[in-house]
């Protein structure tokens, strides 16, 4: 089916929106009805456009027919939403995903030799272009996991000379860069680390059309460790990137903003604490609905202090 039957939007038009007129629009993960609820209930209540993004590993997880029944069932057809495969590693897991009726697809061939990246990347947007779907490529490398697929322990800063070529070889409507962002909980060594504002600065000036994005910009909002911690969790020294940095990155043309591990430490913090303070409760629908809840509020939070996509609709 194509995207536009579920009344979902096309991804590129969001983020040509958003670079022009210099906010960002958020690329929320989900894998479940709870998770997809939660950034839909934030997306209403601001007004915001945002991006829905399926891992390959949340895709399996759900399993194709329950994902897309999901989306058929969302009550979304006023806002702008769209739906979109997060680190497709594969020609033929971006084709499937396109052909689910996905309005967006991101092929990571960053862990490739340049040629192959390019040569796939090249591919999936022929085939994505065809039916008017959008497609985010990536030139860097991040540090960190990125899914069972994915992980890295080094971190490859996107090389500024490359990015005219590489957008011109594959014809990307987006791209993806490193600039010292890293997947996950644990993303800085120090708390004074900066991100590469000059790297960044070099690329929007090389190819000042092309919306560029930031994966692994979580901020770990300290609360969240906290309360998993007091309430029986395990979480130690994890910081993210401050808000503050990731709104400099949006005012340098960074247009989509991924964010996972921030909607992972509220939805588990508030089933921690709920089940923590209510030891009789064994109703999944009580600690997930506080779950959702805490969730929705930390995705109305980044949309308000860090996005700036509010009421742009
Ligand atoms: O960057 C990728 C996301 O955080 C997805 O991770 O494969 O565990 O769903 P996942
Ligand atoms: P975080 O782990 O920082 O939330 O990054 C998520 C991401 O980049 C998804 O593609
Ligand atoms: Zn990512």
């Amino acid at each position: 089916m194509h995207y536009s039957e579920f009344g979902l939007s096309n991804t590129k038009t969001l983020l040509t929106r958003a670079l022009r007129d210099g906010y960002a629009v958020p690329a929320f993960n989900f894998y479940n009805m709870e998770t997809l609820n939660a950034i839909l209930a934030a997306a209403e209540i601001t007004q915001s456009p945002v991006i829905l993004a399926v891992s390959e590993s949340a895709l399996e997880y759900m399993g194709d027919d329950i994902l897309m029944g999901l989306i058929r069932g969302a009550q979304y057809k006023k806002n702008s939403i769209a739906l979109h495969l997060d680190h497709g590693h594969s020609f033929e897991s971006c084709k499937h995903a396109i052909d689910l009726g996905f309005s967006s697809v991101m092929f990571d061939g960053s862990a490739l030799p340049l040629n192959d990246n390019i040569k796939i990347s090249r591919r999936v947007s022929d085939y994505a272009h065809r039916f008017d779907v959008s497609v985010e490529t990536e030139l860097g490398q991040l540090r960190g996991t990125e899914d069972k697929n994915t992980k890295s322990d080094s971190n490859i800063f996107t090389n500024p000379n490359m990015v005219q070529d590489f957008v011109k070889q594959t014809q990307t409507d987006s791209l993806a860069i490193a600039i010292g962002t890293s997947h996950g909980a644990y993303k800085r060594k120090n708390k004074n680390e900066s991100l590469r504002f000059d790297i960044l600065e070099r690329i929007a000036k090389n190819i000042p059309n092309t919306p560029l994005v930031l994966h692994g910009a979580s901020s770990i909002p300290q609360k969240y460790i906290k309360d998993i911690d007091k309430f029986g969790g395990d979480i130690k020294n994890a910081y993210g990137i401050s808000p503050a940095q990731i709104r400099r990155a949006i005012s340098m043309h960074i247009t989509k903003v991924n964010i996972d591990s921030d909607s992972r430490l509220a939805f588990t913090s508030a089933v921690r604490k709920t089940l923590y303070q209510n030891r009789a409760v064994f109703d999944p629908r009580i600690y997930l609905s506080t779950a959702t809840n805490e969730m929705t509020k930390n995705c109305i939070a980044e949309i308000q202090n860090i996005m700036g996509s509010g009421y742009k609709i």
